[in-house]
């Protein structure tokens, strides 16, 4: 292989570019070309690409989003998409591909690389970690951590003001911030999409609360939870609690997604961007690097998309113990 490209795509996370910048040096070191391909698969079909090298990564490993961008393709959805980005990959000579994202980044590889057989590898690149094959996505870290300092900041004017605050995380089918951001900020309660938690579990846990004189709470809602989201789940528990109760909405949104990475997903997303880079040289395709028990693995993108990570549901069970 002598020439290959590095994209992002899907929803941007902190330590992309550390990622970036490991495919990128990566490549330098073993001697093979390598281009950047901006905005995901847009710009895949629209042949935005440059080469690069290994000064184009200079003083990026801690700058947050992405310097190669990204976008969700609806384009790419479609053949006639596909059959353009297929074209513009050809006329550039590139004859592999480092994709950086989540399940939409890999189930587009995947259907591409059936479709015109260039080989893809895949590094995880998500806040959510959702994706099964690798313990952990990179971006998810820097995102707990920003979630936490949130919650860390809430939960001073929630015990000033003896409020319930509801506080919203992203996570549209998966609860892992929520559980660690929760956990680690002492949330009385976490609610997840993966596991239902009746509105009357979240009366009851506030309720027995107040009983021992508790005065403020945290309930920490994954944007996904299948009561709605933190303010349709608020606007529930204002509706069936008796009294005047004084609860507070704060929704954490898009600021998890930006932000300086911290240290572990630097050196994940290092991993990853090489463990991805070596492997397409190796020959492995239609894969997704992951880090699995420290052990660099590769799993095939059918499993990363079809298989589901389930969530430790004891954790949540902890989080109730430690909120008594
Ligand atoms: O996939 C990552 C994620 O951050 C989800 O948690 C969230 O639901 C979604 O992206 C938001 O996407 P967008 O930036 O397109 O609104």
């Amino acid at each position: 292989m002598k020439r290959i490209a590095v994209f992002t795509s899907g929803g941007d996370a902190p330590g992309m570019n550390a990622c970036i910048r490991a495919v990128v040096r990566g490549a330098v070191y073993h001697g093979v070309e390598v281009f950047g391909i901006r905005k995901g698969y847009n710009g895949m079909i629209a042949g935005d690409m440059f080469q690069m090298s290994s000064h184009s990564v200079s003083n990026i490993v801690q700058r947050g989003g992405t310097i190669l961008k990204s976008a969700r393709s609806k384009e790419f959805m479609t053949p006639e998409g596909r059959k353009k980005a297929y074209e513009a990959l050809k006329e550039h000579g590139i004859e592999g591909l480092i994709a950086i994202g989540g399940n939409g980044t890999f189930t587009g590889a995947m259907i591409f690389q059936k479709e015109y057989g260039i080989p893809t590898v895949g590094a995880p690149g998500t806040i959510d970690n959702d994706l099964y094959g690798t313990d952990y996505t990179i971006g998810f870290d820097t995102a707990v951590n920003t979630a936490l300092d949130a919650i860390d900041r809430i939960r001073d004017t929630a015990s000033s003001h003896d409020r319930i605050f509801f506080i919203e995380v992203m996570g549209r089918d998966s609860g892992y911030i929520a559980i660690q951001s929760g956990i680690a900020g002492g949330a009385e309660l976490v609610m997840v999409p993966e596991v239902l938690t009746p509105i009357s579990e979240v009366i009851e846990t506030l309720q027995q609360g107040w009983k021992r004189s508790k005065s403020s709470s945290i309930v920490v809602v994954a944007e996904g939870d299948e009561e709605g989201n933190a303010a349709q789940v608020a606007d529930k528990i204002k509706r069936q609690v008796e009294g005047d109760v004084d609860i507070r909405v704060t929704t954490l949104g898009h600021t998890q997604r930006g932000g300086t990475p911290s240290a572990q997903d630097r050196i994940l997303a290092s991993r990853l961007g090489l463990g991805a880079l070596e492997g397409l040289l190796a020959g492995q395709k239609n894969v997704m690097a992951g880090i699995i028990n420290n052990e660099l693995v590769y799993t095939p993108f059918e499993d990363t998309i079809r298989l589901p990570k389930p969530i430790n549901e004891d954790l949540l069970r902890m989080v109730k113990i430690l909120s008594i």
